[in-house]
């Protein structure tokens, strides 16, 4: 009996391990002070009682976000910076813009699922799964049609209709975070030598140091 009370409870512990990645709050809100000095797991928090509903909400997510730029993409994020209210709460937003063969290049959230859904225009999606099998896993995504990312994998999105595409995703992540691969790879400050990339890409030092000239 003794044992199975200790297998019961050794399991609804895990059970709240795996179902809260970002610490669960232990007060009702702990809206950011993004103005404090101190150091801790995300924010700290606001005196409750200057907190208004203003903390709690972003406006201009109406707004096309300017996609003039190579990948001819733009991400409007909502996380924390920019909505205090979320501290803590393991969740934020973002709009995204898509010019006519707009990409958003393969990238990683390394503290969130992401779910996406079409709103505008139509999107090939993709996402490969981890060594090593790295399979890719890709669809053709159209208005209201809802994808999501796992947590961690390498990712991208690309308009594939004829005008511009939008869509507006959740994160589970009050600070999602992003690792584009082209920029970690290569154009991380300074440089990773060329040999080792080289190596990693088995291809001539010469193309390495071309792939990284655009950074
Ligand atoms: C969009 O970005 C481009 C490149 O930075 C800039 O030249 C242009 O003025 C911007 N357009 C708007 C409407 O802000």
């Amino acid at each position: 009996m003794a044992l199975y009370i200790f297998l019961l409870s050794l399991l609804a512990f895990s059970f709240a391990l795996v179902t809260a990645f970002e610490p669960s709050p232990l007060q009702d809100f702990c809206v950011a002070d993004l103005t404090s000095s101190v150091r801790v797991n995300g924010q700290t928090c606001m005196d409750p009682k200057m907190v208004k509903a203003d903390h709690f909400s972003f406006s201009g997510l109406h707004l096309a976000g300017n996609t003039s730029n190579p990948l001819g993409s733009k991400v409007t994020p909502v996380t924390v910076a920019q909505l205090p209210g979320l501290n803590t709460l393991g969740i934020s937003v973002a709009r995204l813009d898509y010019a006519p063969k707009g990409v958003i290049p393969p990238h990683t959230h390394p503290r969130a699922t992401e779910v996406l859904t079409v709103i505008e225009g139509s999107l090939e999606v993709g996402f490969v799964t981890t060594n090593p099998d790295n399979r890719f896993i890709s669809k053709v995504l159209r208005k209201g049609d809802v994808f999501v990312f796992p947590l961690g994998l390498v990712h991208f999105q690309r308009n594939v209709g004829s005008g511009n595409a939008v869509s507006i995703s959740g994160l589970s992540s009050q600070n999602p975070g992003v690792n584009t691969i082209a920029n970690v790879v290569f154009g991380s400050n300074p440089s990773i030598s060329t040999d080792v990339l080289a190596k990693a890409f088995q291809v001539d030092k010469s193309i390495i140091k071309s792939l990284q000239a655009p950074f």
